[in-house]
């Protein structure tokens, strides 16, 4: 299948985008009470001279967390090393990183939910004491060994802080859950990129990309640069509202943001399951998806804008969605 227009999740054009992420919590746009907070809480680390408790970052992706752990190590005038909770597999490699720390450091553990257990316990006396405790060698001649750390702080990311071990999850001292933006918020990322870019776009334009985003930046800044491709090549480059419209028809992207994939998933529900409620498993194995790529990348903006609701019996398709996809809606 051809790779998601509007999924959330990072693509590998994405990379490349390292100039488009704002280095600076002032140019950070929306999560105000998140923002809030954690301006706080560094301005009083830096005020005791301490390093920042652990921050925990959760929430679908593409809304912002590597950016805002980019910006914490800027904001603390920190260096930040970076690892991968899968590139994690033995307890050597936890204890590699740590120990290649400095004082002062900020380690960012990107999907940290996808440690596994046992080495996931290395963290434990890391955060809380900053001891690296771990045993070497095999089982005859096997000791335990215990080194002190540096001041460090973590900051772990992840889209399922359900996955998160209670122990890890109870050391951190600071958790923020970061929200999807809401329009208006994603207009001035639009508007802020399409600088930053160099690509005007009008305002009004601007506010269309911005409601078929999925309150999700990622999104929105990918729509921008196809939009301005468009504009380029079928106009003369002005990327005003008519070419926005023209653009995201062509893109297969609705009014709400939904593409073939949602409307594949909503139908499937319907003309299979009666519109629900379904289990997941049944919606998975219906659509040959994985489940938990349904649970974390398809269904959270669904039931976000409430076309698709949860219940103990399983997901029911709503009246608005019947709407949505012009189907007659049946009271169950
Ligand atoms: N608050 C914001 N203001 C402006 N731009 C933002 C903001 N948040 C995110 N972005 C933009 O959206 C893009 C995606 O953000 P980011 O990579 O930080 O998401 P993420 O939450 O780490 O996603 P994932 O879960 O896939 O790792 C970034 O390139 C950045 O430019
Ligand atoms: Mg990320």
């Amino acid at each position: 299948m051809d790779e998601r227009m509007i999924t959330a999740e990072e693509l590998e054009e994405d990379i490349f985008e390292e100039n488009i992420r704002p280095a600076s919590i002032k140019e950070y746009i929306g999560q105000t009470e998140v923002k809030e907070n954690l301006d706080i809480f560094m301005k009083a680390a830096k005020m005791r001279e301490e390093t920042l408790d652990h921050v925990l970052l959760y929430g679908p992706p593409g809304l912002g967390k590597t950016t805002l752990s980019y910006i914490i190590a800027n904001e603390m005038g920190a260096d930040i090393k970076t690892a991968n909770g899968p590139a994690i597999e033995k307890s050597g490699d936890l204890a590699a990183l740590l120990s290649s720390l400095e004082e002062g450091d900020i380690l960012f553990i990107d999907e940290i939910h996808r440690i596994p257990r046992y080495i996931e316990e290395i963290l434990y006396p890391a955060m809380e004491d900053f001891k690296l405790s771990i045993t070497v060698g095999t089982d005859a001649t096997s000791r335990h060994i215990e080194i002190d750390l540096p001041h460090f702080t973590l900051v772990g990311a992840t889209t399922r802080a359900g996955d998160l071990s209670s122990p890890l999850r109870d050391r951190f001292g600071i958790t923020s859950k970061l929200q999807y933006y809401t329009k208006e918020e994603l207009t001035q990322i639009v508007l802020r990129t399409s600088k930053v870019l160099n690509c005007p776009i009008e305002e009004e334009a601007a506010v269309e990309l911005a409601g078929r985003s999925r309150g999700t930046p990622r999104i929105a800044n990918r729509l921008l640069k196809r939009v301005r491709d468009y504009a380029l090549v079928l106009g003369n480059g002005n990327i005003d509202l008519k070419m926005t419209k023209i653009a995201l028809e062509r893109l297969k992207v609705d009014a709400l943001g939904l593409d073939d994939t949602d409307y594949h998933l909503l139908r499937a529900i319907i003309e299979r399951f009666n519109g629900g409620p379904v289990g997941i498993e049944a919606i998975a194995s219906s659509i040959g998806e994985e489940q938990t790529t349904i649970e974390d990348v398809y269904e959270p903006y669904l039931l976000q804008i409430g076309l698709l609701k949860r219940t103990s019996r399983g997901r029911v398709v709503t009246e608005k969605a019947y709407k949505h996809l012009q189907l007659p809606y049946k009271e169950v």
